[in-house]
């Protein structure tokens, strides 16, 4: 369109020159007035075009407002560590693959990473914010409408890159706060025989090497917290459905649901695995 245009008043500028007298002071205004417009044109459109995006940017970068949730969020190879602060900077609570945020509030997030660049990216929400080795790196948004969002990470981090995913689900303050109060809780004793068998399991076989179960022994801090495992939706970072089944298998053999991940496989007998899978699922 702008070259036809343009093709257009140049030929048309010609065809005027040819039968133009050129000494005439009408010529001459002409002439000055394409020169000077030529580039105050351009000149207007860049300054209007860089002014936009300037003013854009500003919005965008701007500090959260004061009354903004505050979470921390760590990119590790490949699942994200959550954890929410309260107004003294303190953690109340943490969680991985998951975060839960109240509607119509603005939400602060500060991004880090454990290991190697990542991206924390919902399409829905926000836009990319890396995760960077030595850095924090700050973000905010806000969920307008209740529902679950799914999160990927958005900087290629390795072989499980495709599989760094979480979800985050916007509900009711009320919701929220209920669910909030529930994460900060440590976790529910094991009240039956079965689930204190599955604890006892957990702590053979080295489990709590790597995983925190608050109000237990379990202090590792290598994996995602499991306090509330079985209050998540995922796992393996969003990649199977939070279902006993799939809890059995991914203990078992993670490698084969999500090649080299950092989980080594747990060789169990049975019984053993339905306990652990039994005191993992009474992790609400
Ligand atoms: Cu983490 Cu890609």
């Amino acid at each position: 369109m702008i070259f036809i245009g343009v093709m257009t008043i140049l030929a048309f500028g010609l065809w005027q020159g040819r039968q133009a007298n050129r000494a005439s002071p009408g010529y001459v205004a002409s002439r000055n007035l394409v020169i000077a417009g030529g580039i105050a044109l351009p000149l207007l459109v860049a300054i209007f075009l860089v002014g936009g995006s300037l003013k854009l940017g500003a919005a965008l970068h701007a500090n959260p407002p004061p009354d903004a949730i505050r979470i921390e969020v760590t990119g590790w190879r490949w699942w994200w560590e959550i954890r929410y602060l309260d107004a003294q900077d303190r953690v109340i609570a943490v969680t991985a693959n998951e975060m839960h945020v109240p509607v119509d509030r603005p939400v602060a997030l500060t991004l880090e990473s454990g290991d190697v660049i990542h991206s924390f990216w919902v399409p829905q929400l926000q836009g990319k914010t890396d995760l960077v080795p030595g850095t924090v790196n700050t973000s905010w948004f806000e969920a307008d409408e209740a529902g679950t969002y799914r999160g990927q990470c958005a900087e290629f981090c390795g072989v499980q890159h495709a599989l760094m995913a979480f979800v985050v689900i916007a509900e009711s303050q009320a919701e929220f706060s209920a669910w909030l109060q529930n994460q900060r809780q440590p976790a529910a004793a094991p009240l039956t025989n079965d689930r204190q068998a599955g604890l006892d399991v957990f702590m053979q076989h080295g489990c709590a090497s790597c995983h925190t179960i608050r109000g237990t022994e379990a202090v590792g801090i290598l994996g995602p917290d499991l306090t509330h495992l079985s209050s998540r939706k995922t796992l393996g970072a969003a990649t199977r459905p939070n279902t006993i089944g799939h809890l059995g298998g991914w203990i078992i053999d993670p490698q084969s649901i999500k090649p080299g991940n950092l989980m080594p496989a747990t060789s169990l007998e049975a019984e053993e695995l339905n306990a652990l899978t039994a005191y993992l699922q009474s992790l609400e």
